[in-house]
């Protein structure tokens, strides 16, 4: 049902992620924020002593069982956001969970059937997909500027938290596996992955991704929560022209090098010749407005007019399919896997 009037909205989780998207929320006209959950009262209280108009509560099913609660908002660990999901789109709720959507797949699509059958709105937190930054790199491939994309290589890198229930993989590479399928307009066919757990025994946590593209693309993902220095960069090469991705920059987080190299086929039998091409450098203008902010209103806005998000269940689940891949690769050893989407 499309609420007439602000979507109302329960926040389930307020651990580390779930304070920014509260943040978000309360400030996004169009949207209520009517209850915070969290199983553990010492979460409710830092939201009582901040936002003392909120209702708490530590029962999911209270959320459930409220009509006045149009959408639920998901930022629980991943292990529980099926089950979550779930009763939630039972109980007509509109849902909103964090990435990755699932830790099966065959959840993802159950979830997909749950919400279409319901006509309920489902959005998975791909938070990089809403940043001014990525969008503007999805702009220059799209409209051509860099000409055929050839390879892709991107760094997700510092000294970040060890997860105690999954490896990095699941932890990380959801943004750059959203990032590149945003950016390409296709899903990887087939992945291989080298990596190890070399602090917590069996949960890795370095992991070079590699992946092929059905165009021909190929790409890289280096992901890592042991690094001495915070490395946020992606390189994209194209035929025309190359660019730099930098998250961690303040200002000139895209730069765009006029650079590339010309092959000419021999014209006689002598050797083939190569012309390499050094040209500007140009940092485009990028709006500073925040992902989670864009993110929260695009969530609003497919739920007043009833649209799929660009961050739909489709696209979550093709995520889980790879994560999954990836993952089984690792176990494998390095082989190369098929990333096949459950029917
Ligand atoms: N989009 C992003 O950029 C981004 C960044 C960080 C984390 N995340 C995602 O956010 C989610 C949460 O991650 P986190 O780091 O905040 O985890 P966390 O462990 O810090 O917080 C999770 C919270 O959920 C609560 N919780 C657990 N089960 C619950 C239940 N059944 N009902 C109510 N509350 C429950 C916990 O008590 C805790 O407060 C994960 O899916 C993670 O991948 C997304």
């Amino acid at each position: 049902m499309t609420p007439p009037g602000p979507v109302s909205v329960a926040l389930v989780g307020y651990g580390y992620w779930g304070p920014n998207l509260l943040r978000n929320y309360m400030e996004l006209p169009g949207a209520w924020v009517k209850t915070v959950c969290d199983v553990r009262p010492e979460a409710l209280q830092k939201v009582a002593t901040r936002f003392p108009s909120i209702a708490l509560t530590t029962d999911y099913a209270e959320v459930l069982a409220d009509e006045g609660i149009d959408a639920v908002l998901l930022a629980t660990p991943i292990g529980t956001h099926f089950a979550l999901a779930r009763v939630a789109l039972e109980a007509g709720k509109h849902v909103f969970v964090e990435k990755p959507m699932t830790a099966d797949a065959r959840e993802a699509r159950e979830l997909i059937d749950a919400a279409a059958a319901r006509r309920l709105t489902l959005m998975v937190g791909h938070t990089f997909v809403f940043s001014p930054p990525v969008r503007k790199v999805r702009e220059l491939i799209e409209t051509g500027a860099l000409g055929d994309i050839y390879f892709v290589t991107t760094q997700r890198v510092n000294l970040g938290l060890h997860q105690k229930d999954v490896s990095v993989i699941w932890d990380l590479a959801p943004h750059d596996l959203s990032i590149l399928y945003y950016w390409l307009g296709e899903h990887a066919s087939d992945v291989a992955v080298n990596g190890r757990g070399c602090i917590v025994p069996g949960i890795p946590d370095v992991a070079f991704i590699n992946l092929k593209f059905p165009s021909g693309v190929v790409a890289e993902i280096q992901a890592s929560w042991l690094s001495p220095v915070k490395l946020r960069r992606t390189i994209v090469v194209g035929s025309k022209k190359m660019l730099v991705y930098d998250d961690t920059e303040n200002v000139e987080k895209v730069k765009i090098y006029d650079h590339g190299v010309d092959f000419r086929d021999p014209t006689d039998f002598g050797e083939f010749q190569l012309s390499y091409r050094t040209g500007d450098i140009v940092a485009p203008k990028i709006s500073g407005t925040e992902p989670l902010w864009l993110e929260a209103q695009h969530f609003m806005e497919s739920i007043v007019a009833g649209t799929a998000p660009i961050t739909g269940g489709e696209q979550g689940l093709q995520i889980v399919s790879s994560l999954e891949a990836a993952e089984a690769s690792l176990r494998a050893g390095g082989t190369q896997m098929p990333i096949e989407l459950p029917a």
